[in-house]
């Protein structure tokens, strides 16, 4: 894969980018940047859905996030748009309807990485992260582990497949 610039980048993609996209989008960019790596790998999110566009991520996202030390209120909610393949290096996603809905959308000569986020967990015990937006507070809790080690298992990832644009 060519890297433009020497940047990495990595868009995390759900149904409405409102709960679990900017979850990983704030969780994965904080790690970046606590590793030195903010010059080198940029971070966003989108939604497949077009119901939130501009809206800030869900209070119940916001609240776990921020219990744990993680500011979301800035992000805005956007839709994923076939753009985005020209811009992204990997594009992530949460459950495998969005995955379905980004191959639809995927131009034949896309070489970056289109994946589930579950795949980069070491031990994964489940294999999408699942929607939160219909349920209780613990949804939102689990989201949030989840997210955090697939972030650990995704930098890892990028450490070893592109150590010439992470070397330390
Ligand atoms: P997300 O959760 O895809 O994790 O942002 C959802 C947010 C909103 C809706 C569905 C899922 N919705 O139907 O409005």
């Amino acid at each position: 894969m060519t890297i433009a610039a020497a940047k990495i980048s990595v868009l995390f993609v759900c149904l409405g980018n409102i709960c679990r996209s900017p979850t990983a989008h704030g969780v994965f960019a904080k790690l970046v940047e606590q590793r030195g790596y903010g010059s080198v790998i940029s971070v966003d999110s989108a939604g497949t859905g077009d119901w939130h566009l501009d809206h800030a991520p869900d209070k119940r996202t916001t609240q776990v996030a921020a219990s744990k030390g993680y500011d979301l209120s800035q992000l805005r909610a956007r839709l994923v748009t076939s753009a985005d393949f020209d811009q992204f290096d990997y594009i992530i996603a949460m459950d495998r309807a969005n995955l379905k809905d980004l191959r639809d959308m995927q131009p034949q000569d896309y070489t970056g990485h289109l994946g589930l986020f579950l795949d980069f967990s070491e031990q994964p015990s489940v294999h999408e992260v699942p929607d939160p937006y219909y349920g209780g507070e613990d949804g939102f809790e689990l989201v949030f582990g989840l997210v955090e080690e697939a972030s650990l298992g995704l930098l890892q990832h990028l450490e070893v497949s592109h150590p010439e644009a992470l070397a330390p």
